[in-house]
């Protein structure tokens, strides 16, 4: 390494604090789904594969999507009816709660990715098989768009049940508080929220799913109206030291073409109200960090989401890894060209870097690229594996 690649790769190796969560350093993991806890109770080998993370110097943890404590949060996700982990339970709060303790012995942060599948939950399945699915307005999203589902998952009829009533709207903010209350007593150092990818929050987002005209719908800003009172709700019962992350996707997997915004000042209107109702940290996941938001800026996605709310933001998608998400059918070759992360970190884009693949490829992948030394690659045969 010249002096020069040292000292842009130490910068992302400062230390950063986010409301009273102290940051080693700039390195995050993704949250990953694995499927490995039965009955939604994460077991030792859980607990070991992410305190090799922490062991590997990764700044934060954002773990695999956990449940909302609520009938319908969760479907099948092709990894075993009942292996996706809860935030309900006694035994799955005692659980996580020895996660983090082993995080936090080896120097890092943790915090549960919330998520609700929304109209993404395969009908019939998940813990509770006989509650109906919910959504914002009883709409799958549009068929015949470019999508990575399994054709068999597609309904052949959008209109999949009724809009969400007041009275479940109100439910399913309770549900998404009570999770978030239970995260604190697990020992977690703040919350994540999963608002992307064409679950229940990007949902209430996306044009293509939120057809509501109360104060739910009808424009961008009404559209973030249900995700932002989840984050005001939570920031009210969690107090004001505890981190709120935010993920967002224009990609939707009903959609991958779909966007919620065009431009920077449409983003500023979905994003706004989630900054203002407590956001800290914008995740903005798309598949390749190193390209434009829009078109005639250059850009990434997180640095427009950083620009126009103020907030700090995360960029994600192809560190270290040359297919990004989605292109999984071809072989994921290790990337140890960082040149361009390296100059839109130091451009002000982004604050935080979050790894996915590469971090499951090899618990060491931070501290090897600390060093600058050669790294595993990710195998997605190896999926099913929890090493
Ligand atoms: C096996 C696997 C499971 C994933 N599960 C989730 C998830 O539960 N929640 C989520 O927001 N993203 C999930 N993702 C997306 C990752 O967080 C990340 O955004 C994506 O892999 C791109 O980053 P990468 O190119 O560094 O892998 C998953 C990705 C993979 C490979």
């Amino acid at each position: 390494m010249t002096e020069q690649q040292s000292a842009t790769r130490e910068a992302l190796f400062q230390p950063l604090e986010i409301r009273d969560m102290h940051l080693r350093n700039r390195i995050v993991m993704s949250p990953m789904t694995r499927g490995f806890c039965p009955d939604g109770v994460p077991t030792d080998d859980v607990v070991a594969y992410y305190r090799r993370r922490a062991e590997g110097g990764v700044g934060l943890i954002v773990t695999e999507g956990v449940a909302v404590d609520h009938p319908a949060a969760l479907g099948d996700a092709g990894l075993g009816e009942n292996n996706i982990p809860l935030l309900g339970s006694a035994a799955s709060i005692e659980g996580w709660r020895k996660v983090v303790d082993q995080v936090h012995a080896n120097g890092a942060k943790i915090i549960p990715q919330l998520w609700h599948q929304g109209v993404m939950r395969k009908p019939g399945t998940g813990p509770y098989p006989d509650v109906a699915s919910v959504s914002p307005s009883g709409i799958w999203g549009p068929l015949g768009r470019m999508t990575s589902i399994d054709p068999k998952s597609i309904p052949a009829d959008p209109n999949i049940g009724d809009p969400m009533s007041d009275a479940l709207i109100e439910d399913t903010i309770e549900a998404f508080v009570r999770s978030a209350v239970n995260a604190v007593e697990a020992g977690f150092d703040g919350i994540a929220l999963h608002g992307g990818h064409g679950y229940l929050l990007d949902n209430f987002l996306w044009e293509g799913t939120n057809q509501r005209t109360d104060r739910w719908g009808g424009s961008r800003e009404k559209r973030s109206a249900f995700p932002a009172e989840i984050v005001r709700r939570i920031r009210a019962a969690i107090g004001e030291g505890m981190p709120i992350f935010f993920r967002f996707s224009q990609w939707k997997q009903q959609d991958f073409r779909a966007t919620l915004a065009d431009n920077a000042a449409e983003l500023r209107e979905v994003l706004m109200p989630l900054a203002v109702a407590g956001v800290d940290v914008f995740d903005a996941s798309v598949r390749y960090y190193n390209r434009a938001g829009f078109e005639g800026d250059p850009a990434s996605l997180a640095g427009v989401a950083k620009k126009v709310t103020g907030k700090l933001s995360m960029a994600v998608g192809g560190v270290g890894i040359n297919q990004g998400m989605y292109d999984r059918d071809k072989a994921a070759a290790v990337v140890s060209d960082f040149g361009p992360l390296f100059d839109r970190f130091n451009a002000g884009e982004f604050d935080l870097v979050a790894v996915g693949r590469a971090i499951i490829g090899d618990p060491q992948w931070t501290t090897k690229f600390r060093n600058g030394d050669a790294t595993e690659p990710y195998n997605m045969e190896n999926d099913g594996i929890l090493s």
